[in-house]
């Protein structure tokens, strides 16, 4: 049931930009204030999951409400790390892999109209995907802060992500023990899980490069990004997908926003490295524009 995620345009590994982060108290506290708004909108998720169910089967619907009891305590204790640091607990800057990626799924009655019982499926195809990506951060996190200077809040960090990071290993594991009873229940059932696993490996990678490519072009990328994945699905499926989609990915308001964020935080912070650096590094994804769509059709 293991599947690597496919490497799309523009990936940043965690373990390259964690470092850096770390070292920048301002960034450093915007990830933490993403991990605590990622938390807390899981339980969400896992709500309506649970509610969706009506109570069948009775032993995932347990293991849900296990699960969501412990997301909501990473939620709490991220939300007290960041008050003891004095620290915000608004809404986060900046384009959120967690609503890119549900603007990715199969979302509403018409992306599975003819398998509806195949929702618990695909639930838990992209839980065990998302909480593969959480443990690939928090692990580079942990890595990083290990080799940063130990100061005080460094180490409060680091407690706090060291108590969080072996429940999110062991969401990876539940979500593939019950996958695998599924398809032991069923062995049909095989197929279905492979084919929302490849499928969701690269909505999941699209959504989380979403999250770091800020470059100009990056709308292009992001359209690359979609005629993959829609490519991925069924022809009859493939043109409402694209369409639905098609306006966010090009106007993109979270990306801009993103953008302003950056630009005007950088500017305030040292407007000369502004010009000399972050302009050109920001024009370079420019001559990236042709490769993202090249030679891409949607049939
Ligand atoms: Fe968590
Ligand atoms: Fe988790």
């Amino acid at each position: 049931m293991v599947h690597a995620p496919s490497k799309l345009l523009n990936s940043l590994s965690p373990r390259d930009f964690l470092p850096l982060i770390v070292q920048d108290r301002s960034l450093h506290m915007i990830a933490l204030n993403r991990y605590r708004f990622s938390e807390q909108h899981s339980c969400l998720e896992l709500t309506h999951l649970i509610e969706t169910l009506n109570g069948q089967p009775a032993e995932l619907v347990q293991d849900l409400s296990h699960h969501v009891a412990e997301e909501a305590r990473h939620a709490a204790l991220f939300t007290d790390l960041l008050q003891e640091l004095g620290e915000e607990i608004n809404l986060p800057p900046g384009v959120s892999y967690i609503n890119e990626f549900e603007r990715l799924l199969d979302q509403g009655p018409e992306d599975f109209p003819r398998h509806s019982g195949d929702r618990v499926i695909a639930a838990l195809v992209a839980m065990n995907i998302t909480e593969k990506r959480v443990c690939q951060i928090f692990s580079a996190h942990v890595a990083a802060l290990k080799a940063a200077p130990a100061t005080a809040e460094n180490q409060k960090i680091l407690a706090t992500l060291l108590q969080i990071f072996p429940e999110e290993a062991s969401h990876v594991g539940w979500s593939n023990r019950w996958l695998a009873k599924l398809v032991k229940q069923d062995p049909a059932k095989r197929e279905t899980v492979k084919t929302f696993q490849q499928k969701y490996a690269l909505m999941e990678q699209a959504a989380y490069d979403a999250g770091m490519d800020i470059l100009a072009g990056a709308e292009f990328r992001r359209l690359g990004n979609l005629i993959k994945i829609t490519k991925t699905l069924p022809l009859w499926q493939r043109p409402v997908y694209f369409l639905k989609r098609l306006p966010q990915t090009l106007i993109a308001p979270d990306l801009q926003r993103t953008r302003i964020f950056i630009a005007q935080r950088a500017l305030m912070k040292n407007p000369q490295r502004f010009i000399q650096q972050l302009v050109p590094m920001f024009l370079s994804g420019v001559p990236q524009l042709p490769q993202a769509i090249a030679g891409e059709t949607l049939l």
